[in-house]
């Protein structure tokens, strides 16, 4: 069943719990996360980049989703970090549920006056949107209290913005980044600053780069070939406390590359005469699947779908 993502949100956020949100840019990836769903009965968000839409076609992509979103699973097909508007209006032409409009490199007021034209776009046609507000990076980054606040999301700003563009979900920087090298030392979360986001933004927040890195995952990429080198994730005690403080929604692409990359080097190492794709790619797929179900089950979204 396809459907818009605050149909989803806001009782996840109501219940504390948080809908994993998977990047798709291939069937196997797709398939991986469908099965994961429905063997943990749990709802799910597929979501396209920009990037994916361009490596793999929205007709491609947004067929496939239709057709995993065909089943009993609650489905959102949401269009991942929006920045231009043309991919906004090509998500909307073919049948997304949910967009992001990802004005967050914006200035303040351009970010708003961005999504609002987004939020008027998709709201005539029942789609939800998710905003972004604060400049995602590794606390770690930040030579000075000062730049880590004039970096990360302000509790005061958020409000406003929640306000001022009448989006359906809010992404927040609370210390988390994209891709496999999120802290070079400990790894930390700004946990407070989210406490104090939710208490004056009802919406579901949105946690982006969340990935974790497992180390399982890593050391099987690796001794199949894979340089990794310091890749390190989000704590799994941090994703609770994210949960508990409001965060019903969390972006993991990573995750599923790292087990996609493991799977396919294991394969192609381990069955030399085989040529034959569908089965180089079947324990990539099945590695993927594994940890796609292990994130419902950390996120709570597990037996949510009766
Ligand atoms: O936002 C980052 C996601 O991991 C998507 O990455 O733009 O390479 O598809 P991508
Ligand atoms: P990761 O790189 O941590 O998986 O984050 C993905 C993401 O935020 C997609 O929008
Ligand atoms: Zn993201």
């Amino acid at each position: 069943m396809l459907v818009p993502a605050k149909k989803l949100l806001i009782p996840a956020r109501a219940k504390n719990y948080a809908v994993p949100a998977f990047n798709v840019n291939n069937l196997e990836v797709l398939k991986a996360v469908m099965s994961a769903a429905e063997k943990m009965r749990s709802p799910v968000i597929l979501q396209t980049s920009e990037g994916a839409i361009d490596y793999a076609g929205i007709e491609y992509l947004s067929a496939m989703i239709r057709v995993a979103a065909a089943g009993k699973i609650p489905v959102v097909m949401h269009l991942d970090h929006g920045k231009e508007l043309r991919y906004v209006k090509m998500a909307l032409a073919h049948g997304y549920s949910s967009v992001m409009m990802d004005g967050s490199a914006l200035p303040y007021r351009k970010n708003v006056a961005i999504t609002k034209t987004v939020v008027r776009l998709a709201h005539a046609k029942g789609v939800s949107v998710e905003a972004e507000i604060g400049a995602l990076a590794g606390i770690e980054d930040f030579v000075s209290v000062e730049e880590k606040d004039a970096k990360l999301t302000n509790p005061d700003e958020a409000a406003r913005f929640a306000e001022k563009t009448g989006c359906d979900s809010l992404a927040i920087a609370i210390g988390t980044s994209h891709g496999a090298f999120k802290f070079k030392g400990k790894t930390h979360l700004d946990i407070a600053r989210l406490k104090r986001i939710a208490g004056l933004v009802k919406l579901p927040l949105v946690l982006h780069g969340a990935s974790g890195v497992r180390e399982d995952v890593k050391k099987i990429a690796e001794s199949h070939g894979a340089k990794l080198g310091e890749a390190r994730g989000v704590l799994d005690a941090d994703i609770r406390a994210a949960i508990r403080n409001g965060v019903a929604k969390i972006n993991i692409d990573t995750d599923l590359r790292l087990a996609f990359t493991a799977g396919v080097r294991e394969a192609v190492d381990d069955l030399p005469k085989v040529i034959d794709p569908r089965k180089l790619l079947e324990p990539a797929t099945l590695l993927m699947r594994e940890v796609a179900m292990k994130k419902m089950k950390l996120f709570g979204s597990d037996g949510r779908v009766r």
